[in-house]
């Protein structure tokens, strides 16, 4: 329904409508997307995160369902991955510019009113002073303890690295923007068995990981075999 202000007339036209649409299925595609697609990546050069993120899914949700959102929760470690992997690997190298709209005292710098700020978000997800081993996808250094009694969540209030921004102009899609994220992850993980392909062209083992000349998505598109890893039933939509 298009909502309408008290002289009983819309709010927003069709064409205004239709925008606001694309703009969900742009930015609910490419930032999970490219977040997954790097996270198996770093995940199959470090074997012990891919079956330690499996393990937990077959713990927390076992062989005879498919995970769902409400699962979630109980994800934490699949969750970790997906955190790390927006750290040092953001789909877009900078914020979108903002100005600020008044005299602003940042980290000890003076922001004059009408400056534009760009946030470099690759700078800050490897910022050595505030990361160990910055460049290593290491999902660990975002659980505490055991990792199982942490939550653990993509948003970054503190903007020690960014995945949804923070503050009035911070992302709205925060929420739903970590479901497809987490969920994509995870039903990938869940159903199916990651392998390099016998013909990678890959190092032994390894993938490599290089960014695009022209983007941060990988250079080369990832390449793996897969093989289910649940029993036939759990796939309907590719029986006879
Ligand atoms: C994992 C998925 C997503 C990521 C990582 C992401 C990330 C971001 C980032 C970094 C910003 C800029 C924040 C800033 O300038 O401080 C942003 C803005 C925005 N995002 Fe997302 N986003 C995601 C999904 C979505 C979804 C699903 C929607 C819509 C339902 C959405 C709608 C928006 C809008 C409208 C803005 C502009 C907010 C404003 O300027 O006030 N995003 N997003």
């Amino acid at each position: 329904m298009i909502e309408s202000n008290f002289e009983g007339k819309p709010l927003l036209t069709p064409q205004e409508i239709k925008g606001e649409c694309k703009d969900v299925c742009v930015a609910s595609l490419d930032n999970p997307a490219n977040n997954v697609e790097w996270t198996l990546a770093e995940m199959l050069n470090r074997p012990e995160t891919l079956k330690r993120a499996v393990d937990e899914l077959d713990r927390a949700v076992g062989k005879d369902r498919l995970v769902q959102e409400s699962d979630i929760p109980n994800l934490n470690y699949i969750k970790a991955c997906c955190r790390e992997s927006y750290r040092l690997h953001t789909v877009a190298p900078f914020l979108p510019p903002h100005v600020a709209t008044e005299d602003t005292s940042l980290g000890g710098y003076l922001v004059p009113k009408g400056s534009h700020v760009l946030v470099n978000r690759i700078l800050l997800g490897r910022n050595p002073k505030i990361w160990e081993d910055p460049e290593v996808f290491k999902p660990e250094r975002h659980l505490n303890g055991d990792g199982c009694s942490e939550k653990v969540s993509l948003m970054e209030a503190e903007m020690r690295f960014v995945t949804f921004g923070t503050g009035r102009r911070g992302c709205i899609g925060a929420k739903v923007g970590t479901y497809m994220t987490v969920m994509l992850l995870a039903r990938l993980l869940q159903g199916f068995t990651w392998k390099l392909p016998p013909s990678s062209g890959s190092s032994p083992g390894r993938i490599e990981l290089v960014e695009s000349p022209t983007s941060l998505l990988m250079a080369k598109s990832l390449v793996l075999s897969v093989e289910p890893r649940l029993a036939p039933h759990m796939y309907p939509q590719f029986r006879n």
